[in-house]
């Protein structure tokens, strides 16, 4: 049974700012991707789903000027630390499974290395779901974070999702 759904978790206010901030419609493909990627490589398939919904609430704005500052972002980015600990709060506030809020934080910490010092890590199964999840939305340019979805649109996307977590189910079809 699970604690939480993601119903839940999208419409709490702190997930609502940072979703928004990062790009929802990016957040609601990636939680798909981790889903379908869940099924096929045998992982928990709420937890790869949680994770990947969240996985970008960690963004800070990187503006110079009025102007999204790359260099800035590259050289001092800590998004997936940030969004770790952020997730992992929420998840608790919202009465989530202690051993799951702390393997979806670690998840998020490890969905991408541009922050790690070089040197090589083993990442378990989730948490190349959730990785490769996130490649698979990415566009050129960071253009993912800046796609649009209406937020009726991401809860139905949402509840879909929850419903097909509570039965194991595939999607027919890719939906976002
Ligand atoms: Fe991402």
């Amino acid at each position: 049974m699970r604690k939480v759904t993601l119903s839940e978790i999208l419409d709490h206010p702190i997930a609502q700012k940072y979703l928004k901030r990062s790009g929802m419609a990016h957040a609601v493909s990636v939680a798909y991707h981790a889903y379908r990627l869940s099924l096929q490589e045998g992982v928990d398939s709420d937890r790869a789903a949680k994770a990947a919904l969240l996985h970008d609430i960690g963004h800070y704005e990187w503006y110079t000027d009025g102007e999204w500052d790359y260099e800035e972002y590259k050289k001092n980015d800590i998004h997936a630390i940030k969004g770790a600990e952020r997730a992992h709060k929420l998840l608790i506030r919202l009465g989530e499974d202690r051993a799951a809020a702390k393997e979806i934080a670690l998840a998020i910490l490890l969905h991408t290395d541009s922050y790690l010092p070089d040197g090589q890590l083993t990442k378990n199964s989730l948490q190349m779901v959730v990785k490769r999840a996130d490649e698979l939305d990415e566009e050129p340019g960071g253009a993912h974070h800046y796609r649009t979805i209406s937020l009726e649109k991401a809860r139905q996307k949402i509840q879909e999702l929850d419903r097909l977590i509570e039965k194991g189910e595939r999607p027919l079809k890719r939906t976002v």
